[in-house]
């Protein structure tokens, strides 16, 4: 899939502007604070509806602005869709060729984007909470059960941790409601779980190709989900999850009133990174680690083909000029002909050029985007 037409209307500091992307890869030059990752921000916002860098949509206003809107026509191989979605300071709504959806969920998941940012090479070393974001982020545009669950998750779980604090405080006293609680918030757990064994799976074995490929070395690496109940495993149907889940909560009910929160399922579960069966988080170089990252991300593109059948769109903020020479062609290589891809950076120098055909070049100046005339190489 690609994106062709997009607009972009009172979006942080971004200027309006009307573009025809380039099908294949568009390169985006600039200064410090001038605009490049709002730009990818509010590409990756027109498919998750969502930012990666703040849950507070607000953010996202231009100063001094209402709303903010971003529109964009995306091509598919059976079909070609307009998107809309539009922020207000007191939410906001989505279109899909011109029909509002009623739900997000029904939204999501028309256009994919994988982002890669530098923040994203901490994904091996950094908190479990970025692990269990990047699950939710990639798993959720692919599978609208999946974001569904994991929403209702979220928002069962706060219920039943609020209701914790109240009976530690004495202000409920009700044990049966807390009981309900465990038992819905076990169900929709169980759910959540399943399904990200299950994209797992799929992300082990692409995840080891791309290592293999970008790697100068032979390690082989594996990802395996860490619940934080041990007992339960990969194989489980969601009927044992929700049943192992449960009788940890009857068993840790006092423990969890006394500790005011709720201690076990998805929101403490995480991912283990090993190379050659050894945890990479412990004992990998920074080299492999990035590598490992790098070759996450790529997986997760394979992911997306593997269950849409389509290439998803690749925004990449900034992260060449983190990568060496080697894995940088590896990248490009990977990619070439599949993912029409956005590239941001600062400076021209340390981008492996000959590897890009024909990018389409934009510069990008105090929210301006400027076409460079002509292509590079061509
Ligand atoms: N809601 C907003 N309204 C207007 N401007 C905003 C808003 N939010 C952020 N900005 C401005 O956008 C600019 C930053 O843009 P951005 O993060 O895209 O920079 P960048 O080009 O990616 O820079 P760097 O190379 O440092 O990453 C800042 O100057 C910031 O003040
Ligand atoms: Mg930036």
């Amino acid at each position: 899939m690609y994106l062709k037409h997009f607009i972009a209307q009172n979006y942080r500091n971004l200027e309006p502007f009307d573009v025809n992307f380039d099908p294949n890869v568009n390169i985006f030059i600039g200064q410090n604070a001038q605009g490049k990752t709002n730009l990818l921000e509010a590409i990756y916002f027109l498919a998750l509806t969502r930012s990666h860098r703040t849950s507070n949509d607000k953010e996202l206003i231009a100063f001094g602005q209402d709303y903010a809107n971003i529109s964009g026509h995306v091509y598919k191989i059976q079909n070609d869709l307009a998107l809309r979605v539009l922020i207000t300071k007191k939410g906001k709504k989505v279109w899909v060729n011109r029909i509002e959806q009623a739900k997000l969920s029904k939204y999501v998941g028309q256009l994919n984007a994988i982002l890669f940012s530098p923040e994203d090479l901490d994904l091996i070393k950094g908190a479990p909470a970025l692990r269990r974001r990047f699950m939710d982020q990639e798993f959720g545009q692919v599978d609208s059960e999946y974001l569904y669950f994991a929403g209702k998750y979220r928002q069962v779980l706060q219920q039943k941790n609020n209701y914790l604090k109240q009976l530690a405080q004495g202000t409920a006293h009700d044990t049966l409601f807390l009981e309900v609680l465990s038992d819905q918030l076990a169900g929709i757990a169980a759910e959540v779980i399943v399904r990200r064994f299950k994209f797992l799976s799929y992300l082990n074995e692409y995840a080891r190709d791309a290592y293999a490929y970008i790697s100068s070395s032979k390690e082989k690496l594996t990802i395996n989900y860490r619940p934080s109940i041990s007992e339960i495993t990969k194989d489980d149907t969601v009927e044992q999850v929700y049943q192992k889940l449960l009788t940890r909560y009857q068993k840790n009910q006092q423990v969890e009133v006394l500790k005011r929160t709720t201690l076990s399922g998805p929101h403490r579960d995480d991912l283990e990174f090993q190379l050659d069966g050894k945890d990479a988080h412990l004992y990998g170089s920074q080299g492999q680690q990035r590598t490992i990252a790098l070759s996450v991300k790529l997986a997760e593109i394979q992911l997306v083909h593997h269950l849409t059948a389509e290439y998803p769109l690749l925004l990449l903020d900034d992260v060449m000029s983190e990568l060496d020479h080697d894995r940088q062609s590896a990248l490009l290589n990977y990619i070439h002909g599949k993912t029409q891809t956005f590239i941001t950076t600062t400076d021209l120098a340390g981008i492996s050029w000959e590897i890009i055909k024909k990018p389409q070049v934009y510069r990008i100046k105090a929210g301006k985007i400027y076409l460079e005339e002509g292509k590079m190489n061509g």
